[in-house]
């Protein structure tokens, strides 16, 4: 972590005091100078920053931009030492994680405004042009996990984030798809990385992609009827690193939650209704019965046979 996250730290926990310069200084072993340049930095980069001569600083506002000290600061202390990047666009943000998990980081955080080559599940592209963010996160698990789960638990995530924050009520057609009036606003891709050796999970990849604003040129033709985005308007209290550190602190809640299924059995949209898929050559068809405790979606198939789909498995498509 660098000075810019130490004083912001400082001056969020000074919460309404001033903190005076000399005081940063100190603490932060820099000269008078060098704070009050990194204050005007920050300022740059979108924080409020109070300066009042003889009385030192404030920090009366967070930065609305996607900024990569102010996702730490919103985040739990788990991340303080998390490798955290922001781009405007990069390839994208599951495989620029992966490279930092490879490179031996034990947790970290990627998020970017628009994606070149955004990965969906099953080998698909996933659409990442500007209005939306896209973020991944990586971590090492401690414990043995359960991979269908980790879907689940941060579509949940996402859910309860935009409900607690906007009022917006998704849905979510399992496993990985946000659903808002009726048309998908984003996507979730786990992976995970084995440890060929003991057979455990060596590290897990969360990727979330929405659909923020309406893009600029629209949804290309094959998404026009699917795809839909989550606001008209931008609210004026929208904040990316608010946002994202609250998917991501939901989620280290949520996975450790043992009424995850039945919570997010609430928010389905597939649950009753008709499914098809397609599993090897075959093409079938049935009602979503149920989600289990191992999170695969149950199917009532109309031969009359019950199929257990797991995630990573199939492709569930509601309409043909
Ligand atoms: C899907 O709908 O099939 C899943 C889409 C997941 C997209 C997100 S965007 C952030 C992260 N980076 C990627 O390349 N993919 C995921």
């Amino acid at each position: 972590m660098g000075t810019g996250f130490l004083l912001l730290k400082k001056l969020r926990e000074e919460k309404d005091n001033f903190l005076s310069g000399q005081e940063i200084a100190d603490d932060l072993g820099l000269s008078r100078n060098a704070v009050w340049k990194m204050i005007n930095t920050l300022k740059s980069r979108g924080f409020s920053i109070e300066s009042i001569p003889r009385k030192g600083y404030i920090l009366s506002a967070i930065t609305k931009e996607l900024d990569k000290d102010c996702l730490r600061l919103e985040l739990t202390s788990s991340f303080e030492n998390a490798k955290i990047d922001v781009y405007e666009k990069s390839i994208s943000t599951n495989s620029l994680c992966k490279e930092k998990m490879d490179k031996g980081e034990d947790i970290s955080l990627v998020a970017s405004l628009m994606q070149e080559n955004g990965r969906g599940r099953v080998g698909r592209k996933f659409y990442s042009p500007k209005n939306g963010l896209y973020f991944s996160f990586s971590y090492r698990p401690s414990d043995r996990i359960d991979n269908s789960l980790l879907t689940i638990a941060a579509g949940l995530s996402v859910y309860k984030a935009f409900l607690d924050n906007y009022g917006i009520e998704m849905q979510i057609k399992w496993v990985n798809d946000l659903i808002y009036r009726d048309k998908k606003v984003g996507g979730i891709l786990t992976e995970a990385s084995m440890n060929l050796e003991t057979g455990l999970v060596d590290y897990v990849i969360c990727g979330i992609g929405l659909n923020i604003e309406n893009p600029d040129q629209g949804f290309p033709d094959d998404l026009k009827d699917i795809a839909g985005y989550i606001f008209d308007k931008l609210p004026d209290k929208f904040n990316p690193n608010i946002l994202i550190a609250e998917i991501v602190k939901n989620y280290f809640t949520y996975i450790k939650d043992p009424n995850l299924i039945e919570k997010y059995k609430n928010l389905s949209y597939n649950l009753g209704k008709r499914v098809y898929f397609t599993r090897g050559e075959k093409d079938y068809e049935g009602y979503a019965l149920d989600i289990n405790e191992r999170g695969e979606l149950v199917v009532d198939l109309d031969n009359g046979d019950k199929i257990n789909l797991s995630f990573g498995e199939v492709s569930v498509r509601s309409k043909k």
